[in-house]
């Protein structure tokens, strides 16, 4: 278990994308109904949050409602939406005095009313946070944003504003939802699938991949902790073999 001293910040992930998967079968486990296990993923958001900001990360996305996800219960997604959007409002005053910037990307505007509403004050109200950025991925799907990504360029390209062979992969990143962030250099999956499920496909083309077992209610500062020591140490190898890493270290150590 790694703690807090063990992380390099000179060399810190700029921007961590988390799939909190895993509420379902924790709730299930106990007995519960799968909306207790969403309302104790709020809780281990909560804890990441914190330690997020500990370390020093500047941003943050996480993945709490897919495009896909239209097709549970209907109880499963209106107890889903009220968690995220009252989830959010409840720590409205610590995200604002821990100087952190709430954002979304996807469509939220399928959020009811109500939710939105409120999901809209807490965009606001932290909308000056200075210290890090916490993205929520809401009605998101990564293939759906490529799709409207190439669309706008090619409404250019139909008004003559562009031409074809002048486009580039900037151009690209520039149309989707997360224009004004850096790419994800983290991608940490809970939960025990490998799978990257439609979430920010273009954006990871270089993102080291951290799957565990753990299921997201469960997970503590301390795995994320050596989600981000994992991801150093994979980091330091520059291309580089291990042996000639470790002849490196023992150098330095002389
Ligand atoms: C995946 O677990 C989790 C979700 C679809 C929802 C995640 C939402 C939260 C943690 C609520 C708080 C969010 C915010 C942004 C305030 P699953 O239900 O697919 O689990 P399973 O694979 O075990 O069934």
């Amino acid at each position: 278990m790694a703690t807090l001293d063990q992380i390099d910040k000179t060399r810190l992930p700029k921007h961590i994308a988390i799939i909190m998967d895993g509420n379902g079968r924790w709730a299930k486990q106990r007995g519960l109904e799968r909306s207790a296990g969403h309302r104790e993923g709020l809780e281990a958001l909560r804890r990441i949050m914190r330690a997020i900001q500990e370390v020093g990360v500047k941003y943050v996305t996480v993945y709490s409602f897919s495009t896909e996800n239209w097709n549970r219960p209907k109880e499963e997604v209106d107890a889903l939406m009220n968690l995220i959007a009252w989830g959010l409002k409840s720590e409205e005053q610590n995200m604002i005095e821990m100087g952190a910037r709430l954002e979304f990307i996807g469509d939220i505007s399928r959020m009811p009313e109500e939710a939105l509403r409120v999901t809209n004050e807490v965009i606001a109200s932290t909308s000056q946070g200075q210290n890090y950025t916490m993205i929520v991925a809401f009605n998101y799907g990564s293939r759906d944003e490529i799709t409207r990504s190439v669309r706008a360029i090619a409404e250019k390209v139909a008004k003559g504003e562009m031409k074809p062979e002048d486009i580039t992969e900037e151009d690209i990143s520039r149309n989707l939802d997360t224009r004004n962030y850096p790419d994800p250099d983290l991608l940490i999956r809970t939960g025990g699938e490998e799978r990257i499920s439609n979430y920010l496909l273009w954006q990871m083309a270089y993102a080291e991949m951290y799957f565990t077992p753990i299921f997201w209610p469960d997970f503590t500062k301390a795995d994320i902790y050596d989600a981000i020591v994992e991801f150093q140490n994979r980091e330091r190898r520059f291309g580089k073999t291990s042996a000639q890493i470790q002849e490196e270290e023992k150098e330095k150590l002389l």
